[in-house]
């Protein structure tokens, strides 16, 4: 019989957040196969604090260590499971890191993923969350999340709608402990309808020469901003942006807007409200840049919170909460942490 699952004690978690700060977890189970959750549970977790499922670390930051188990989902297959000739439908496990995902999708001649390329993480992570980046969010991909219940023991299917996806929000994050992602299937187009017209893409492509895109040299396009723009994990720990793009109603935003004229406004999808930039407000306060010993704001996007070297989380966590009082001072507008804080509230 295959061993589903590895367990070790006393784990050492500073490779496996990108933040890259230390941290240990009392036990650190490995599943090979989701199909083994429910033998993990009853001999693991049972009568214990809920589980912390560790996708690829780069959505969470460690104030201090888990108490109770960290599972991580191994699998990694992927498949295409139907396609028409116009629509696919492919399915991902939850172990699959999310920017070979992309990479995959597009070789197999679909569309969609494109502008969600180098986002750090896995597949299992994406829809927990809701990714988005350049125009786009995964929910619009998102054609059947799989997930296991714990406290029924049941396999769920739950389609788009029932995910409850919102800016990166989902019923999965809104209910932290409650489900376990195990797999995604996505519906992608072959035939593209490429979105250009945000935050530069257009731009880049133009410089690139490409008069007649693609969706793999929109890929090529996004993973040349996002590299140019946002610190690489792997040589500056950061876990993307550190704080959601705040949503106010749109009497408080034109408010704002007249007395800060420079602060980017976005719709947000209802027209009572508006989406500020949480980036500019960080940058108006002066933080860009700024460093507390190892913990800082990256130079290059004042959304981004790096670890230099040997930050602690709660020393990030401290530099966080320094910048949401500012912000609150200056702009009366609150700010809320995007990773997941673990150790800690918020
Ligand atoms: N800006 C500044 N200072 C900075 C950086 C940005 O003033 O240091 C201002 C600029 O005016 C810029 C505006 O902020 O035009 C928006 O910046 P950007 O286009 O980088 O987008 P963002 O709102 O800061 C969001 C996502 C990113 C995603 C980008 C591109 C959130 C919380 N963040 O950032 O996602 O890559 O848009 O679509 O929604 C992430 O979630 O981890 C992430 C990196």
């Amino acid at each position: 019989m295959s061993v589903a699952f590895r367990v070790s004690g006393n784990a050492d978690l500073r490779m496996r957040n990108t933040f890259g700060v230390a941290a240990r977890a009392p036990l650190l189970v490995e599943v090979d196969d989701a199909a083994a959750l429910p033998e993990v549970f009853a001999r693991h977790v049972a009568g214990g604090p809920p589980p912390l499922l560790l996708g690829g670390g780069s959505n969470l930051l460690f104030a201090g260590d888990p108490e109770g188990v960290v599972l991580s989902l191994a699998a990694r297959g992927r498949q295409v499971l139907a396609d028409d000739g116009i629509l696919g439908i492919v399915r991902a496990d939850a172990g699959v890191v999310w920017h070979d995902f992309v990479l995959w999708t597009l070789g197999q001649g679909y569309a969609g993923a494109e502008n969600l390329a180098l986002i750090p993480g896995t597949v299992g992570a994406a829809p927990i969350q809701n990714i988005g980046a350049y125009g786009v969010e995964v929910r619009d991909l998102v054609h059947v999340v799989e997930a296991w219940e714990p406290a029924s023991g049941r396999r769920l299917r739950l389609d788009r709608e029932a995910c409850a996806f919102a800016y990166r929000d989902s019923l999965f994050k809104r209910e932290a402990d409650r489900y376990i992602v195990t797999a995604v299937e996505f519906a992608l187009p072959r035939t593209p309808a490429l979105r250009l017209d945000y935050a530069g893409i257009g731009e880049e492509l133009a410089a690139m020469g490409v008069d007649a895109p693609t969706p793999s040299l929109v890929c090529e396009a996004v993973c040349r901003i996002r590299r140019r723009k946002l610190p690489d994990p792997a040589v500056v720990g950061n876990a993307g942006s550190f704080f959601k793009n705040p949503i106010v109603p749109a009497a408080q935003a034109a408010a704002l807007q007249a007395a800060h004229p420079g602060l980017p406004q976005f719709a947000a999808g209802d027209d009572a409200l508006r989406k500020l930039s949480a980036a500019w407000m960080i940058d108006a306060c002066g933080w860009k840049g700024h460093r507390d010993g190892d913990a800082g704001v990256s130079p290059q996007h004042a959304l981004v919170l790096v670890n230099h070297g040997h930050a602690t989380g709660a020393a990030l966590l401290a530099l966080a909460r320094g910048i949401a009082d500012s912000v609150r001072a200056r702009f009366g507008v609150e700010l809320e942490p995007e990773p997941r804080i673990v150790g800690a509230r918020w």
